[in-house]
């Protein structure tokens, strides 16, 4: 008696072939074989070509790259610490709004994450915004709102430059998003400034720094030891508040942050009841298939 095999049926008893044996590379025809080699090679050498380009084409690698520095809302299912959050709005209010915008960022944002809404009022309260045309055509000034957008320092890129030497501060708001390295690169940015060495001379206005690509930053040194005092008493160091400033500019970046580990976890245990559940059942369907066996036999 000789079985038949069904396209796919993998027999282990004598005198059988496999079905992988009819299709493997070693039985293609020859034109087919060289074919698909050179398909093999092609693809291959791409890859590789472009990996390279991609390597050269990375100038800049002249710079030093930011280490890895262990931020509390690193894991996969840590949150960001929202206490730094609310002491790097006070970083960036008292610091760098006076040269960097904000200009995605609205007060209501803050509400709930680093203050309450009765203290996001009074901050957004002390603001001037400008507001109209009234009903005789004019603008007037107005207290801000929680529905006002975060000042701007300049009215507009040109002023901004006038003023830092023409060097442009770039709006905060996706910084971290929008640079290698994120806020890795930010923190050792704010706290890398140093001497050039020994032979390397940067222009007048222009500061040294060995992690901004090009070395030369036209930003003044932004923070130091107690450069403010902060509201909760923590002991506001330089590295304190480089951090600080950096979780608030990851919040900002990414005000999902926390919601998206949240999903994730919930994602994850629900995966880990259904997974076993649906492998349990698709054993127990296709087990009928799965052990039968077909035969031929021969009319006599
Ligand atoms: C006195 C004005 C001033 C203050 C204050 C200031 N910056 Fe800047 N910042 C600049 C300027 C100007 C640039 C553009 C530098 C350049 O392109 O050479 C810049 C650039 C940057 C960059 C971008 C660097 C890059 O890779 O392009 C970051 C990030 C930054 N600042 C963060 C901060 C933070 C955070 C603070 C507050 C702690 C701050 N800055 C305070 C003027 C300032």
């Amino acid at each position: 008696m000789r079985h038949l095999l069904l396209p796919g049926y993998r027999s282990s008893s004598e005198g059988q072939f496999h079905k992988d044996d009819e299709r493997s590379y070693y039985n293609l025809p020859r034109n087919k074989k060289v074919a698909l080699t050179t398909l093999g090679v092609v693809t291959a050498g791409g890859a590789g070509l472009a990996l390279m380009l991609h390597q050269s084409v990375k100038a800049s690698d002249l710079e030093l790259h930011p280490p890895q520095y262990p931020w509390s809302h690193a894991g996969p299912l840590s949150s960001l610490d929202h206490a730094s959050i609310r002491r790097g709005y006070q970083v960036y209010k008292q610091v760098c709004s006076a040269c960097h915008s904000m200009e995605y960022l609205a007060f209501r944002n803050l509400v709930g994450v680093s203050h309450t809404e009765a203290e996001v009022k009074t901050i957004a309260e002390e603001v001037e915004v400008v507001d109209g045309p009234d009903e005789s055509g004019e603008m007037f000034t107005r207290p801000g709102k929680l529905s006002d957008y975060f000042p701007k320092p300049y009215p507009n890129p040109e002023a901004a430059r006038v003023a830092n030497n023409g060097a442009l501060p770039p709006d905060l708001s996706y910084i971290v998003n929008a640079r290698h390295g994120g806020e890795d690169y930010v923190f050792s940015l704010l706290t890398g400034y140093c001497e050039p060495p020994a032979g390397v001379t940067v222009r007048e206005g222009l500061y040294y720094n060995p992690y901004f690509p090009g070395q030369a930053i036209g930003m003044a040194p932004p923070i130091y030891n107690e450069v403010l005092e902060y509201e909760d008493g923590t002991p506001a160091t330089m590295s304190q508040v480089a951090k600080d400033v950096c979780t608030f500019l990851r919040w900002a970046a990414e005000p999902e942050h926390d919601q998206r580990k949240r999903m994730g976890l919930k994602l994850l245990m629900g995966s880990a009841i259904l997974i076993p559940l649906l492998y349990y059942m698709k054993r127990h369907r296709w087990s009928v298939m799965k052990s039968r066996k077909m035969a031929y036999r021969p009319p006599k």
